[in-house]
């Protein structure tokens, strides 16, 4: 039970595939307005996490609350818990087929049931607020990567959720997309918004998060504050993968010192 004010509880989950497990006995809280990072090697899991956190993944073990309402119980109303979170995928995952508003507007007129001309206000609105108010009828496929990913997180905020999570938000982005994400997502912050980021941008989880979880082999080694995870990790796991990506950012700033 979620007796505490935590607006997600997260305790003991386990997720497994074939024979193999992904999700390992991970446990954490979230509190309203907190940004938590996550952020680990390849394969450690995260994605699977965050999945398993609006049940795109059933899980093996363990629970996921929402308040007071298990999102892992058999019986969990998916749909309606999932409404209250937003979800925001590293290749944006839009309607190919539909244009920007039209892909704001879907999930306004489906599940949350309005009328198509509010979902267009909203749609315009939330547009507006990710900087594509002159985007609204053009196509993904027009849109540069960053500019598709603000349309991504523009349909999550349209539905008005609790909860933002990212999975690698910038990782599919050419350089010059991903200031333009990472500003959105600065400005989601600063209105008080509660998400959970998975990213490899690591000075930008720094600034922001409260929390930090270190995964590696589906488990957390570590969890802490930005301040003590970048510079005073207490696990030498946690050192080691801080250190080996401040060493690749030097190497490539040298690679484009060479190249240039
Ligand atoms: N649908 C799936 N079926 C089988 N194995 C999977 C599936 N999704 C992820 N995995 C495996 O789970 C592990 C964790 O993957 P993932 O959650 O994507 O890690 P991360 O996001 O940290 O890179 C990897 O070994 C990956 O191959
Ligand atoms: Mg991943």
């Amino acid at each position: 039970m979620n007796g505490s004010k935590d607006l997600m509880r997260v305790s003991g989950l386990q997720k497994r595939f074939d024979n193999k497990t992904v999700v390992n006995d991970v446990s954490f809280t979230l509190a309203p307005g907190e940004i938590k990072g996550i952020i680990g090697p390849s394969g450690a899991g995260k994605s699977t996490l965050i999945r398993c956190l609006n049940g795109l993944e059933p899980v093996d073990g363990g629970q996921v609350w929402l308040d007071d309402i298990e999102l892992t119980a058999r019986r969990a109303d998916l749909d309606a818990l999932r409404a209250r979170i937003g979800f925001v995928f590293q290749d944006f995952n839009l309607f190919t087929h539909l244009t920007v508003r039209r892909n704001v507007t879907l999930g306004l007129i489906r599940v949350k049931k309005m009328s198509r001309r509010d979902a267009e206000t909203v749609a315009e609105r939330e547009l507006a607020r990710v900087g594509l108010a002159n985007k609204l009828d053009a196509y993904p496929a027009e849109l540069s990567g960053g500019q598709q990913q603000r349309v991504s997180i523009a349909r999550a905020l349209a539905m008005e959720p609790e909860l933002m999570l990212f999975d690698e938000p910038t990782s599919a982005l050419d350089p010059q997309s991903v200031g333009s994400v990472l500003r959105v997502m600065r400005q989601l912050v600063a209105e008080g918004m509660t998400m959970i980021i998975v990213s490899h941008e690591m000075a930008f989880i720094e600034a922001v998060a409260d929390d930090v979880l270190f995964m590696v082999d589906g488990a957390i080694v570590e969890e802490g504050s930005a301040k003590q995870i970048f510079h005073h990790p207490e696990q030498q796991a946690t050192r080691a993968f801080i250190d080996g990506i401040a060493a690749a950012m030097v190497g490539d700033i040298e690679n484009q010192a060479t190249s240039a």
